[in-house]
């Protein structure tokens, strides 16, 4: 088995599913094993753009299966949407091609509704959530009343979990957050009718994706990135799941010691959707051009996102646990029109330079980043298709964070589409 992990080490949006895409041309597995339609991938292929969210990105290749794992919360509503969009756009989705653990958590109609009241009952402090159920469903997971893809299949074990999950949920909702309660019957039938559709797709409880892989060629797809890691990241600021490419044997249930292409996803700069500290945004007229420049509005909420330099603090940071064997580099296109393009080397905190990256929304929150200029190329690169014919000055952007990651860069991604990128096959 050869297997290749793609995660992103920022606030996500890095352009994961474009290199997913990219590297599928040589796999036979696609995996996402974490996080949930909180996830927005976007992909073109040949000028169509497609929206992934719960489905793997593999989805677009005719010869690739998509798994999706057991670390994975899957709101079937959306699930169903999605397939119906993507038969639409001719893409086939069959039981061959798409599998479901029967161990995925499911999201149900109480999580959304409890995610979107709690972050209105926050006012000031809110996260900033996408509102798909996310949190609340991963609590359930850990606190054990949580529904299964596996248990949908069969109506009196759904009505079973659905009421014994709705004695806490309806007082919760109607007594803190003034909500209507939810009616276990209507609720049972409902998730058992999407049940019944999804049935063909979910796979059986003696299912081993351990077996199934044995011989085969496997890309782990993470979602959100490292930053927004529930252990790792800038908490509480942070998604309710595991982003950090260490995650992967548990979301999808492989063992871990075997031979990987570790890939991490940078961003040319920095993004982040909603709330929470971000020491190198740019809410001046960087960030508006970099925000222009690389489209970056939410593919899940369509909301901005915010913009900054690259941030070299908290990419060592989150490096030094991640083991990745090389990086892939996106967007560099976006900084074309830049004279000059900032990096942010160590942060000051309290009049002294502080060693390391404070995990901590509140000391992350008090931290001035240290910036170093370097020059731009000026000109458009989204027609180079090799290394060599890069501008001198890209070229020097891509070695100085080979240097300081101690990794090397080998892909780099210079436009949307799926051509418009540099492999660098030496190093994959
Ligand atoms: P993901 O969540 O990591 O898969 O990233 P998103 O798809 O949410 O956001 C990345 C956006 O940038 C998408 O609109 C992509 O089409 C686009 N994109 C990906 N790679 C590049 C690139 O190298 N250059 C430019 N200009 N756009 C890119
Ligand atoms: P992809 O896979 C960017 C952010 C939300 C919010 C926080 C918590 O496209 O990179 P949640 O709904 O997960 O409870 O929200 O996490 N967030 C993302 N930001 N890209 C994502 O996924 C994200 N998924 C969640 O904006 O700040
Ligand atoms: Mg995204």
């Amino acid at each position: 088995m050869t297997m290749i992990v793609v995660t992103g080490t920022q606030w996500g949006d890095e352009g994961k599913g474009k290199i997913v895409d990219l590297l599928t041309e040589n796999v036979d597995v696609v995996c996402r094993y974490q996080g949930g339609n909180n996830a927005g991938h976007t992909i073109i292929v040949n000028g169509i753009k497609y929206d992934l969210h719960s489905i793997p990105s593999g989805i677009l290749r005719n010869n690739v299966v998509s798994f999706i794992g057991n670390g994975v919360v899957l709101d079937p509503v959306q699930l169903i949407d999605e397939m119906n969009k993507l038969t639409g756009k001719n893409i086939e989705i069959s039981p061959e091609r798409l599998m479901i653990s029967p161990k995925t958590a499911i999201i149900l109609e109480y999580h959304k509704v409890i995610d979107k009241c709690r972050e209105e009952a926050k006012k000031d402090s809110k996260i900033g959530t996408t509102g798909r159920g996310i949190g609340p469903a991963y609590e359930d997971k850990i606190s054990r009343i949580g529904i299964r893809a596996g248990d949908m299949a069969d109506e009196s074990v759904l009505y079973r979990k659905v009421k014994a999950a709705l004695k806490e949920k309806n007082s919760l909702l109607q007594h803190l957050y003034g909500q209507e309660p939810f009616c276990a019957d209507k609720l049972t039938k409902k998730y058992a009718a999407l049940g019944a559709e999804l049935k063909p797709y979910i796979l059986d409880s003696t299912f081993s994706f351990g077996d199934y892989v044995k011989g085969k060629r496997v890309l782990m797809e993470g979602a959100q990135g490292a930053l927004l890691d529930i252990d790792h990241g800038t908490y509480p600021f942070v998604t309710s799941s595991n982003t950090v490419s260490g995650y992967f044997p548990v979301g999808s249930g492989i063992s871990p010691f075997r031979g990987i292409s570790n890939i991490g996803l940078v961003k040319s700069y920095t993004t982040r959707v909603g709330e929470g500290p971000f020491p190198t945004e740019d809410k001046g007229d960087d960030g508006e051009r970099l925000r222009e420049n690389g489209g970056e509005f939410g593919t899940t909420t369509g909301r901005p996102r915010r913009c900054g330099w690259i941030d070299m603090v908290a990419l060592k940071y989150i490096f030094k646990m991640s083991g990745f064997t090389s990086i892939a580099l996106t967007k560099l296109d976006v900084l074309n029109s830049f004279e000059k393009i900032k990096i942010a080397t160590s942060y000051m905190s309290g009049g002294k330079v502080i060693d390391g990256f404070p995990c901590i929304a509140d000391d992350l929150n008090k931290v001035s980043p240290q910036y170093f200029e370097m020059d731009g190329w000026m000109s458009d690169i989204s027609k180079i298709r090799s290394y060599e014919d890069l501008p001198k000055e890209a070229k020097l952007y891509i070695s100085y964070i080979e240097k300081e990651l101690k990794t090397p860069v080998s892909i780099i991604s210079i436009g949307p589409g799926r051509e418009e990128t540099i492999v660098r096959k030496e190093f994959l």
